[in-house]
């Protein structure tokens, strides 16, 4: 009886084991274990043991969270449902930044709208402070009316950002050609909740109409897959215990290609890539660059021979009075 009762008991043990080990295993990632909820008061809610967590915002202030970890490359996927009704004025974010000068961040924004018009997805890349490489767009869905998940691919070789898994914009590493690119300033996970109103919906012109507070906005579903730094070093792992590594070098395949065009063609309301009134002086080069490399063929030095010996009628590099002690270097060359 007693050695019956024995591994009666270790079994249920075992079996309490495996349980535990299982709901770890397929358990979302929990608000409480994974963010801080750093202001706003009691305007940020951790709720349902940890699955849900809400911003608000109000008259008198928004409110925001960040992750504990800091990541240096890692696949970020957020589930969030965007202010509802008349959200103008308003701004939710999703966000990597690091901290200090010369930062780099790698932003979602979502900038609200009065009711019935669509919110904008604002995205930004910074790199050693520098950002103004805004892509904007309109989305193919009511982000209001349910979650949605929201999703920063970030790796040595590109930045993709996803919404429920579709790419809508990739920025490659163009380091090769001079462009910074983030890639040793470890970056922590921030959103936040906060008004806007005198730039972000229809530029200002639509304002936040307070009576409506408090807006909120809801999130769930946060997995980061990434290497977190610590003083210890670097450890690459997931709030989940999938550890999916596909993310370290993903990229678009064809079908990923795709779906970004007709995103792109579809949905996306600004590029900054196109924006010539912006950046006028860079973008307005001649198409033709023969210049960058132009030199005289042989007809040319012929031609320029004929104009010096019949029109030139000062060179500075035959004036021996000018120069007693000798010409200068470059009259010697040709
Ligand atoms: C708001 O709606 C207008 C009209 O549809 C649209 O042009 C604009 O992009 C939308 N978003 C914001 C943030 O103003």
């Amino acid at each position: 009886m007693a050695s019956f009762a024995f591994s009666e008991s270790s079994a249920m043990l075992l079996l309490l084991v495996l349980v535990t080990y299982l709901a770890v295993a397929t358990s979302a990632a929990n608000f409480y274990q994974d963010v801080d909820v750093t202001w706003g008061d009691q305007r940020g809610k951790i709720l349902n043991g940890g699955q849900l967590l809400t911003l608000s915002l109000d008259k008198f202030s928004g409110s925001g969270f960040q992750s504990k970890n800091e990541y240096l490359f890692a696949r970020i996927d957020m589930q969030l449902k965007l202010v509802p009704g008349n959200s103008a004025g308003t701004v939710t974010t999703f966000y990597l930044s690091s901290q200090g000068p010369g930062h780099d961040e790698i932003d979602f924004e979502f900038l609200g709208n009065s009711s019935g018009n669509p919110y904008t997805v604002h995205t930004n890349v910074y790199a050693q402070g520098k950002g103004n490489k805004e892509q904007q767009f309109h989305l193919w869905f009511d982000p209001t009316a349910a979650f949605h998940t929201y999703s920063i691919v970030w790796n040595p070789q590109r930045i993709i950002f996803l919404v429920d898994n579709s790419p809508i914009r990739v920025f490659q590493n163009s380091e090769a050609i001079g462009v910074p690119f983030p890639k040793t300033q470890p970056m922590r996970v921030y959103s936040s909740l906060w008004n806007a109103d005198d730039w972000a919906t229809q530029g200002g012109r639509v304002k936040t109409d307070w009576t409506k507070a408090p807006f909120t906005a809801s999130y769930r579903n946060y997995n980061a897959n990434g290497c977190v730094k610590s003083s210890a070093g670097s450890s690459c792992a997931s709030t989940n215990s999938v550890n999916d590594q596909a993310w370290q070098t993903q990229e678009l395949d064809s079908a990923g290609r795709n779906r970004l065009r007709w995103v792109e063609s579809k949905f996306m309301i600004y590029n900054y890539c196109t924006d010539l009134k912006r950046f006028p002086q860079v973008l307005t080069l001649p198409s033709d660059q023969a210049w960058q490399t132009q030199e005289l063929d042989s007809a040319g030095r012929n031609r320029l021979r004929w104009v010096e010996s019949k029109f030139m009628i000062y060179n500075y590099c035959t004036d021996l009075k000018q120069f007693p002690q000798g010409l200068p270097a470059e009259c010697k060359r040709s």
